[in-house]
């Protein structure tokens, strides 16, 4: 549906499920409004909500290392699997696991595609992320180290990424001339409609390009989140704290955020075999220096979750400082992989609490598991991320007498 609104174009969806609200959203848009649109209302405006069930549900699909499509052969399958797989095998993951679990966004965490192998950027992303466009439900990407690598540039990719059906993702925030990157922005999801939440985000998603390779001739190896984008986040956090905690409604602390990007920060590597859910097998492929981005989460306080992708065979969530550390693990058949541990994708639910007069609130618990392309999409691996503390107020804990 398009409608004219204010002279400027606005355009909504609605699902049982979902509504997204696009208000004078991207550049192209904004040209097409008559009147000149304040800084303020030129901000992202794109809404997402909680379902009517209370529910909110993120697929995350990292590493599709997507190229050519049936002539692209999978790697790391048994040498039973090798014949007749191709990059069309993970085309069919991403459309049984989209039905299967029916998100509500779907989240590319980087290395979409695999430039080297790819002849044409373009088609590469249009292929890898169609059963995303067909199916009508909202989906963002961020770039890895390898989309870059065929006949698109970083930014190339993005703008072809932002304007794909249904992509909510944005080349950069709008007003953020200094920014570092190609894919930094962030994503509200509102509370559910008709409830005294509904224009509050009670849920901040952040996306960031955490590079490619280090560019600086002393520093080797892959690249790292630069204080610009820190700062951008810093920003943006604050806002959505400040707005969070500002009537109606007004919250006692931040709401919940979640952070998507490709490499993972040198914290992954902290934890020992006892302290996460999931595996490692592989050496933590961070940045081999520290730009501090972990520190700046834990400052900031929202963000309660960060899920990379990167190393394809490593699949685990670990929590340090209050914050989990979570890898998706590989999705694509042209990635590489370890032959018959089954490729998989990572779901994560917000679910919110009923308030006192039985509407919907604020986000209670944050969940996650994995499923496997094993024939069933079994699902491994469930546990809670987060989960709101029942801040003292009436809740006591029950205390069996004796
Ligand atoms: C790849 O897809 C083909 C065709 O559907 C199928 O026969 C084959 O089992 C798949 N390979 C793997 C490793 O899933
Ligand atoms: C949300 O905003 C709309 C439009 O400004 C307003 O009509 C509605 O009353 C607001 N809801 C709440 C709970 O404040
Ligand atoms: C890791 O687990 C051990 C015991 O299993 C515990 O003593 C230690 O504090 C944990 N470390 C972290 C970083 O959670």
């Amino acid at each position: 549906m398009v409608v004219i609104k204010n002279k400027c174009i606005s355009v909504s969806y609605s699902d049982p499920n979902f509504v997204i609200v696009v208000v004078a959203a991207a550049a192209v848009l904004l040209s097409l409004c008559v009147v000149p649109v304040s800084a303020a209302a030129a901000k992202q405006e794109l809404k997402l909500r909680f379902g009517r069930n209370g529910e909110f549900k993120i697929l995350q699909v990292a590493d599709m290392h997507y190229a050519n499509g049936k002539t692209t052969p999978c790697k790391d399958v048994l040498p039973s699997q090798v014949h007749g797989c191709s990059d069309l095998n993970t085309t069919a993951f991403l459309h049984r696991i989209i039905s299967a679990e029916k998100p509500h966004l779907i989240v590319f965490t980087g290395d979409n595609i695999v430039g080297l192998d790819a002849t044409d950027a373009a088609k590469s992303l249009n292929a890898a992320f169609a059963p995303a466009t067909a199916s009508n439900i909202p989906w963002v990407a961020v770039l890895g180290n390898h989309d870059q690598e065929s006949t698109l540039s970083r930014e190339g990719i993005m703008k072809h990424i932002a304007t794909l059906k249904n992509s909510l993702s944005q080349v950069n925030p709008l007003g953020a001339h200094a920014i570092d990157g190609f894919g930094n922005y962030d994503l509200e999801i509102g509370g559910v409609k008709g409830t005294r939440f509904e224009n509050k985000s009670v849920l901040n998603l952040y996306f960031l390009d955490s590079g490619d390779y280090s560019t600086v001739p002393s520093i080797p190896g892959y690249g790292w989140i630069k204080p610009s984008q820190q700062f951008w986040f810093e920003r943006s956090s604050a806002k959505h704290r400040r707005e969070y905690m500002s009537k109606p409604e007004a919250q006692k602390g931040p709401a919940p955020g979640l952070a998507y990007f490709h490499i993972p920060l040198p914290e992954f590597a902290s934890f020992e075999s006892t302290n996460f859910t999931g595996v490692r097998q592989e050496g933590i492929s961070s940045a081999s220096v520290n730009s501090g981005f972990f520190t700046t989460l834990v400052a900031a306080g929202d963000v309660k979750a960060v899920f990379t992708g990167h190393d394809h065979i490593n699949d685990f969530c670990g929590e340090l400082t209050g914050i989990q550390l979570c890898y998706a693990g590989g999705f694509g058949y042209h990635a590489y992989g370890k032959a018959g541990w089954k490729r998989r994708a990572r779901v994560v639910e917000a679910t919110l609490e009923k308030t006192e007069k039985g509407s919907w609130g604020a986000v209670k618990s944050i969940k996650t598991w994995k499923r496997l392309d094993d024939g069933h999409l079994t699902a491994v691996d469930g546990q809670v991320l987060w989960s709101k503390k029942s801040s003292g107020n009436r809740r006591k804990k029950q205390i069996p007498i004796t």
